[in-house]
């Protein structure tokens, strides 16, 4: 069986964050080649991307992330007047996400199948319920696809938002031979000593273990998921299994190309201790 890597494309990167359902085609048609790259290389791709501007936006809005709410709680609009109709509406704008990032693929003549989590994964975090078997078996050459999504969750919850860094941990360690995991993330080559508005060059982490301090920022006011602390701390529990984990700026396709065949390059490697 060849090795496998399991990439993450940030929603940060393949989307313009802050305008609501808008993708960077550009990025997207960009980080394609690095997927031939890998497959060139013999190794697999097991892909997840994240939601940027199709997913925060209206989950933060309805507060899906929060679960079922009070519908007293619940500010109606005409275009949305219950949760249950926000989760349907946030789902359905992640299959849009989802179907640029697959034309992108097709256009290169990538075979890649999806499993949209809201069809096979149950509540959110790490110990989410669901079965990685396609995962595992998918025949060489082709790019099983998945992303950040709305799921379904026991009452009284009802729904929640799993993150696409909680579905990558577990590929990462579950799978059999993932050898690597990679987040190409946007706006920063890694991890920064201090938030990017004050960071220099030098101000990047090129190894980071939990002990290590950093002040990474979290956009609280858009992001309903962890954040690049999320990443950070996913990334050392996949490192503690004895997979390479590494963060790099995903507007360097190359970088993140070198990442996923084991080619060093400027970036964070996370490790465990
Ligand atoms: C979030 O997924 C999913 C939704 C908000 C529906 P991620 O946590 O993987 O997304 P990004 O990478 O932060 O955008």
């Amino acid at each position: 069986m060849r090795d496998k890597v399991v990439v993450k494309w940030g929603g940060g990167l393949i989307t313009e964050k802050s305008q609501l359902c808008t993708a960077n085609r550009e990025i997207i048609h960009s980080l394609v080649d690095t997927i031939i790259t890998c497959h060139n290389n013999n190794m697999d791709v097991i892909l997840v991307h994240g939601a940027g501007s199709f997913g925060h936006l209206r989950a933060k809005k309805w507060r899906l992330n929060e679960g079922k709410i009070d519908p007293s709680n619940f500010t109606a609009v005409d275009s949305c007047t219950t949760q249950e109709q926000a989760v349907k509406l946030v789902r359905k704008d992640m299959l849009t996400l989802n179907s640029i990032v697959m034309d992108e693929l097709t256009k290169a003549d990538i075979s890649a199948a999806v499993l949209p989590p809201h069809m096979w994964a149950k509540s959110t975090g790490e110990n989410f319920e669901g079965d990685l078997q396609f995962f595992a078996s998918a025949p060489e050459g082709i790019v099983m696809v998945t992303y950040g999504d709305v799921v379904d969750c026991d009452e009284p919850q009802m729904f929640g938002i799993l993150s696409g860094d909680d579905l990558v941990t577990r590929l990462a360690i579950e799978v059999p031979n993932v050898k690597r995991l990679v987040f190409a993330i946007g706006g920063v080559d890694g991890l920064l000593r201090c938030p990017p508005q004050r960071a220099t060059e030098d101000d990047l982490l090129e190894i980071w273990h939990p002990g290590i301090i950093f002040e990474g920022e979290h956009q609280q006011n858009i992001d309903v998921t962890g954040g690049i602390g999320l990443k950070a701390a996913r990334g050392a529990k996949v490192a503690q299994n004895g997979i390479e984990v590494m963060m790099v700026s995903g507007q360097h396709p190359q970088r993140v190309a070198d990442a996923c065949i084991g080619v060093a390059t400027r970036g964070t490697k996370v490790v465990s201790k």
